[in-house]
């Protein structure tokens, strides 16, 4: 062997020896495949000494909850000479549970003979418990949101049926109402991260489905605010009633008629947001209110406060929702 070779080989054997990556090999030409090398990073993630390891085939790192599925995929790599990464259950010396993700290659000779095995550990342990508690946390987060609807949806079906006598008129509004509820909320369901809605977003995507002149009917003014989900459906229903009743009453139905809708965040952290109608017909106070009376209930009961100025220049809304 030459010089240069030699230190070649050092180089490769020092660099293996000391790294930080657990690494060890296997002799697939003796029975059982022993390790005849183990690193020290191997050592110290295992708990184990080099005399514990060497001479043993690997699988003295399995135990009770180590798959025989996840097993069977070694078995699979090793007998298709294939570089793979297998995610099992091992034990260290101490018996304490790791999840190994393991990859696994073939090392062969210049004449393209298998002589080794290579197998480097990486503990994934935390990484893996990481994504358990943030899947929990989400499921948490769209059970909440869920029965958040539910009830929501219990409040509109009781509340339309006292005012409705028509069946047909009473299933239409139940219905408009519950696609403005499933508009604002099912796109964010889908989301793997929660996603925070933004007032304009909301306003303006709702507002558009019922200004039968577009976006000329609505002049919104506020800053940037994001609404968390509990906001999001009251504000939905809110919003969806305001429109429907501006539409048939109001300044949405008529040409030139708008809306205003300013919104702010006050001092001790309420959202503040006018509804404002100008340039519709003359306004008359309404005898009832069943779609309105929905939302005033949602709002009491979040320890919010809706208030009706039925001006007959336009019907002025005043609300404040907690954050
Ligand atoms: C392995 N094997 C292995 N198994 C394990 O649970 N943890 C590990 O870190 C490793 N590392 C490892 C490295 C190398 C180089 C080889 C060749 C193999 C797998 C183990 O030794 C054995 O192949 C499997 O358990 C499947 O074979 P049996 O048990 O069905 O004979």
């Amino acid at each position: 062997m030459s010089a240069l070779t030699m230190r070649r080989n050092n180089v490769f054997e020092h660099a293996i020896r000391h790294s930080r990556l657990p690494l060890c090999i296997s002799d697939p030409s003796l029975p059982d495949m022993p390790i005849v090398f183990a690193n020290e990073a191997f050592c110290n993630l295992t708990g184990y000494s080099v005399d514990d390891i060497l001479g043993r085939n690997c699988r003295f790192l399995q135990g009770p909850e180590t798959t025989p599925e996840s097993v069977q995929e070694i078995r699979d790599a090793l007998a298709s000479h294939e570089v793979t990464m297998v995610e099992l259950v091992n034990y260290r010396k101490n018996g304490e549970k790791f999840i190994n993700a393991l990859q696994l290659g073939p090392v062969f000779d210049d004449d393209g003979k298998l002589i080794y095995f290579f197998g480097s550990q990486l503990d994934v342990t935390e990484a893996r418990e990481r994504e358990r508690r943030e899947a929990a946390l989400r499921t948490s987060e769209l059970v909440h949101r869920l029965r958040n609807i539910v009830n929501v949806m219990h409040v509109v079906i009781k509340i339309s049926g006292r005012s409705e006598t028509d069946i047909k008129a009473y299933g239409e509004k139940i219905a408009n109402r519950l696609v403005a509820l499933g508009q604002a909320h099912l796109d964010t369901l889908t989301d793997e991260q929660p996603k925070f809605l933004k007032i304009r977003d909301l306003a303006h995507a709702l507002l558009l489905a019922y200004a039968p002149l577009g976006e000329q009917q609505f002049k919104f003014k506020g800053p940037d605010l994001e609404l968390p989900h509990d906001t999001v459906t009251t504000l939905t229903l809110l919003l969806h009633e305001l429109a429907t009743n501006a539409v048939k009453h109001g300044s949405l139905g008529a040409v030139g008629g708008v809306v205003e809708l300013e919104w702010a965040e006050t001092d001790d952290e309420h959202l503040h947001l006018k509804w404002r109608e100008r340039f519709g017909p003359t306004v008359v106070k309404p005898t009832r209110k069943s779609g309105l009376g929905i939302v005033e209930t949602l709002i009491t009961t979040s320890s919010g406060k809706l208030s009706f100025d039925w001006d007959p220049e336009g019907l002025v809304v005043d609300l404040m929702l907690p954050k």
